[in-house]
C-alpha cells in the first residue's frame, strides 16, 4: 500500500532533481530534502503514526528516497565542480602572445670583468688559474716568502689578525706561491695566476682600501729569466690596452725576489704624453715583480741550482680603474650599483 506522504515528496522530487542547476541550487535541495525540517527528514518522525506491520515497507521507502536524492546529489556535485573548474582554468589561460614581464640581467662587476679578462690571457698561454685561503697562516703570508718575524718589510703590510700572531687575513696573494710550490712538490713547470682578496690595516680613502683585489703570478722551470718576465708582461698590458701600450721595468725590492722590478706602461690616458693620471710622466706603475728568491725556492722544495723562475703580483683595481677612468678605489666596495653600472652600459640591451 502506498503511503500518501511518501508519494509526495517523490513527486515533489521527481521536479526538483533536474539536470541543469548550479551549486548553489544544490546545496538548497540539500536542504530541502535533508536539513533538520527536511522533507526526506520528516518522513522518519512520521514513522510512528504508522501501523506496525506498515513500518519496515514504510522505512524501506523512505530510505530508497534517501538514497536517490544522494545519489543525485554526489553525481551532481562532482560534475559541477569540474565544470567549475574548467572554466577557472579556462579563464587563467597564459597568454603567451603578451608581452612578458621584463627581468632586470645583472651585470658581472667591472672589477670581475678585468679579472676574467687577465685570466683570458693567462688561459692563453698555458697557466692555471687558482685559489688560496684568504685567512693565511704568518708562515705563508710571510716567511716563507723571505719575510722571517721582525722583518721591517712586514711594516708596509700590516693587516688584521684572526688568532694570536699567526693567524692573519692575506695581506698579499703571494702566499700562494709557496703553497702551489708545496703542492707541486718539485714538479715542474709551474704555470700559475691567482686573483683574490687581500687585506691591509690601511684608512680608506681615494687610493686606499683595507680590502682589495691581488692578481698574482708565478712560473717556475728550467732557465727562466727576467727576459720571459718582460715579454709576458708586454703580451699581458698589449692584450688588455691595445698594441701601442708599452712596458718599462725599473729596479725595486722585494723580499720574495731578486732582482726585483716595478713594471710601468705608457699611460693609458694620455698614451704617454703626459696628464694628470700619470702626472705627467706618460708611465704608470701597474705590478711588482721579479726572479724568484733562492731562498723562496728552496723553503718550498725547489733547488735553486736547477730551477728558476719569475713572480709578479698587481691590483685589479688599479687596472679597472685605468679602464673605467675611475678616480676613487671605494667605487669598487661601496655596493652602490648606480655607480658600478655606468661603466657597464655595453652589456645592456
Ligand atoms: N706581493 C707584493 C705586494 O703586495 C706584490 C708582488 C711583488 C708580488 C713582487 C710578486 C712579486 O709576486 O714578485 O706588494
Amino acid at each position: 500500500m502506498k503511503n500518501k506522504k511518501i508519494e509526495e515528496v517523490k513527486s515533489v522530487m521527481e521536479k526538483d532533481l533536474k539536470e541543469h542547476i548550479d551549486l548553489k541550487e544544490l546545496e538548497e535541495l540539500r536542504v530541502k530534502y535533508l536539513g533538520k525540517k527536511g522533507l526526506i527528514t520528516e518522513l522518519n518522525s512520521e514513522i510512528k503514526n504508522i501501523p506496525n506491520e506498515e513500518k519496515k515497507a514504510f522505512g524501506m521507502e523512505v530510505n530508497n528516497l534517501r538514497n536517490t536524492f544522494n545519489t543525485y546529489y554526489e553525481e551532481t556535485k562532482e560534475k559541477l565542480e569540474l565544470e567549475v573548474l574548467n572554466k577557472k582554468l579556462e579563464e587563467e589561460k597564459i597568454d603567451i602572445t603578451l608581452p612578458a614581464t621584463k627581468v632586470k640581467v645583472g651585470a658581472p662587476h667591472i672589477l670581475e670583468k678585468v679579472i676574467e679578462e687577465v685570466e683570458e690571457v693567462f688561459l692563453s698561454m698555458g697557466y692555471d688559474v687558482v685559489d688560496g685561503p684568504e685567512i693565511e697562516e704568518d708562515k705563508y703570508n710571510f716567511e716563507m716568502l723571505n719575510i722571517p718575524k721582525g722583518h721591517p718589510a712586514r711594516d708596509a703590510q700590516d693587516t688584521f689578525y684572526i688568532e694570536g700572531e699567526e693567524i692573519l687575513l692575506r695581506s698579499q696573494t703571494s702566499p700562494v706561491q709557496v703553497r702551489t710550490m708545496l703542492k707541486g712538490e718539485g714538479k715542474v713547470p709551474i704555470r700559475m695566476i691567482c686573483p683574490g682578496k687581500t687585506y691591509r690595516r690601511d684608512d680608506d680613502d681615494a687610493s686606499h682600501s683595507h680590502q682589495f683585489m691581488q692578481i698574482e703570478g708565478l712560473v717556475v722551470d728550467k732557465n727562466i729569466s727576467l727576459s720571459d718576465l718582460k715579454g709576458t708582461m708586454d703580451i699581458l698590458f698589449k692584450r688588455l690596452f691595445g698594441k701601442d701600450v708599452e712596458t718599462r721595468f725599473r729596479p725595486s725590492y722585494y723580499q720574495f725576489t731578486e732582482p726585483s722590478v716595478e713594471v710601468d706602461i705608457t699611460c693609458v690616458n694620455c698614451h704617454g704624453k703626459g696628464c694628470n693620471v700619470c702626472k705627467n710622466t706618460g708611465w704608470v706603475t701597474v705590478v711588482g715583480a721579479g726572479v724568484v728568491h733562492p731562498n723562496v725556492l728552496r723553503m718550498s722544495g725547489y733547488d735553486p741550482k736547477v730551477w728558476s723562475g719569475f713572480a709578479f703580483g698587481f691590483g685589479a683595481e688599479r687596472l679597472a680603474m685605468m679602464k673605467y677612468d675611475i678616480n676613487d678605489i671605494r667605487v669598487f666596495y661601496n655596493t652602490d650599483l648606480r655607480e658600478t653600472n655606468t661603466f657597464d652600459r655595453e652589456d645592456e640591451e
